[in-house]
């Protein structure tokens, strides 16, 4: 039996969002809503966790793969009749408590949850609400307390003048004693202004049974932010931009300007890296310190260590070493590995590649599915021709190798360290070590060619 589990409401349709995605697939920082929600739960020790699904549930579930349990709530009768479709994972599961969160709200984080829990357990409770005081409540269910306990929740339609007048609200999340919540589930109705099964009037079943009923209040109104249109979800993008922000600068992180620089929650940046205009870090990049990031750039999944100097390029599940400096516009494609002091210089793509340390690819370069040594030295417009059509083919350089401009490089195929390739060849053979490689067609000069041609035409 677990102590614990989370059941994250996510069946809604969001229809102020005019999307065909699940509201909760919409991103704040790069990162679906329902991302944030998982996390937070993992963050707080929670292993077992149920969505339940319901509007385009397919594109949810092939979201989630298989961390979490599905339920699907085929009809939207209410955020109650949501909850009930997790009866199975509670019976199967049988945690002791259970706390049910809005997958539309991404900043309750695994603290809050945590706090909220201790407090839920202390006070022995059934049921212990998360509120938070709203400067404007409305819209919000109203919490409704007696001798200071909360006895039940009233929303904005059905509350009355004086209930529309409590600025504590209710945040959507709650801790539930499991047996308790599974008896009050069973006794929802729905006559109510909208004819849905509140979910929180389950508050008010339990504390009409005489449980105790608790609430675990939030100072920040904002962690509990939900978006329902998309100028609400620009306004958490942009809440959760400062905060990523802020917290960067207390890292010793520097941000000359922070015109567009985005940074997703799950980025790392090391002290005394600089950070300019125009860059976005996505995913879980790492980087450390003592780099210069932008301007203009894009980084998704990367690790990169310090000293690296990364100028208006692009780079995507790619790992680079100390020293290396890429661009400006440059691409470097998934598994790219750069190792120490590697130069990547303008209009180079590299994917799948080993680059060892010290070699330079300076311009105009595509190095794809190889493995190239220790200072080899990239002329100019070369090519990896990596791909045959219907294959991929990897492409091995040694150590202290020269690739001549303008050399296309047929993989399968070795150039064997310290040798040397011509400018211009198209080379599909093996080269030795040490060895020089032309594979042009001889120059040959026609003497007088031209003033041939010009008296011709006179
Ligand atoms: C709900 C609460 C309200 C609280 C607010 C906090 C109820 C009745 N009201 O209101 O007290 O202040 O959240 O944001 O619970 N959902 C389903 N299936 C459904 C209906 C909803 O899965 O049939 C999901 C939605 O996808 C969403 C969550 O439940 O993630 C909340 O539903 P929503 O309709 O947004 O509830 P609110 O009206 O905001
Ligand atoms: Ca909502």
């Amino acid at each position: 039996m677990v102590k614990a589990a989370a059941v994250i409401l996510a069946a809604g349709e969001g229809k102020r969002m005019k999307s065909k995605e699940p509201k909760v697939l919409h991103e704040v920082l790069f990162k679906p809503m329902i991302d944030w929600v998982t996390d937070a739960v993992k963050v707080a020790g929670i292993d077992e966790i149920c969505v339940v699904a319901g509007y385009a549930h397919r594109k949810l579930e092939t979201h989630l793969k298989a961390s979490c349990s599905i339920a699907i709530q085929t009809e939207r009768l209410g955020t109650g009749h949501a909850v009930l479709q997790a009866k199975d994972f509670l019976l199967k599961t049988e945690p002791e408590d259970v706390v049910i969160l809005c997958g539309d709200a991404p900043f309750i984080d695994g603290e809050i949850i945590d706090a909220a829990y201790e407090k839920h357990i202390a006070e022995n409770n059934a049921v212990t609400v998360i509120t938070a005081n709203a400067k404007n409540p409305f819209g919000y269910g109203r919490i409704v307390r007696k001798d200071g306990n909360v006895t039940s929740i009233v929303e904005e339609k059905d509350a009355s003048v004086d209930e529309k007048k409590i600025t504590e609200i209710n945040s959507g999340a709650y801790w539930f004693k499991t047996s308790s919540l599974l008896v009050a589930l069973a006794e929802l109705k729905n006559d109510n202004a909208q004819g849905e099964y509140y979910f929180t009037d389950t508050v008010e079943i339990i504390s009409e049974k005489g449980y105790n009923s608790g609430s675990f209040m939030l100072e920040d109104f904002g962690m509990i932010a939900g978006a329902n249109d998309r100028k609400q979800l620009a306004a958490l993008n942009t809440y959760a931009r400062q905060i990523k922000l802020d917290c960067l600068y207390e890292c010793g992180v520097t941000i000359t300007d922070e015109s567009g620089v985005t940074v997703g929650p799950d980025v790392t940046v090391g002290s005394d890296t600089t950070i300019l205009p125009g860059t976005i870090l996505k995913g879980k990049t790492k980087i450390g310190s003592f780099c210069v990031i932008g301007p203009n750039s894009l980084i998704d999944n990367c690790e990169i260590a310090n000293y690296v100097v990364f100028n208006a390029s692009q780079a995507y599940s790619a790992k680079i070493a100390d020293y290396v400096t890429v661009g400006p516009f440059s691409h470097l494609r998934p598994n790219t590995d750069l190792h120490e002091k590697v130069h990547v210089g303008n209009f180079v793509e590299i994917k799948n590649s080993v680059i060892g340390e010290g070699t330079k690819v300076s311009h105009l370069t595509y190095v794809g599915d190889s493995d190239v040594g220790k200072k080899v030295n990239f002329g100019c417009g070369c090519v990896t021709t990596n791909y045959d059509g219907v294959k991929k083919h990897r492409t091995k350089v040694g150590d202290n190798a020269f690739i001549g401009c303008n050399t296309n490089l047929v993989a399968p195929v070795e150039v064997g360290e310290s040798a040397y390739t011509a400018a211009g060849s198209t080379i599909t053979k093996n080269v030795p070590p040490h060895a020089l490689a032309v594979a042009r067609s001889r120059q040959e000069n026609i003497e007088g060619w031209v003033t041939r041609k010009q008296s011709k035409n006179d």
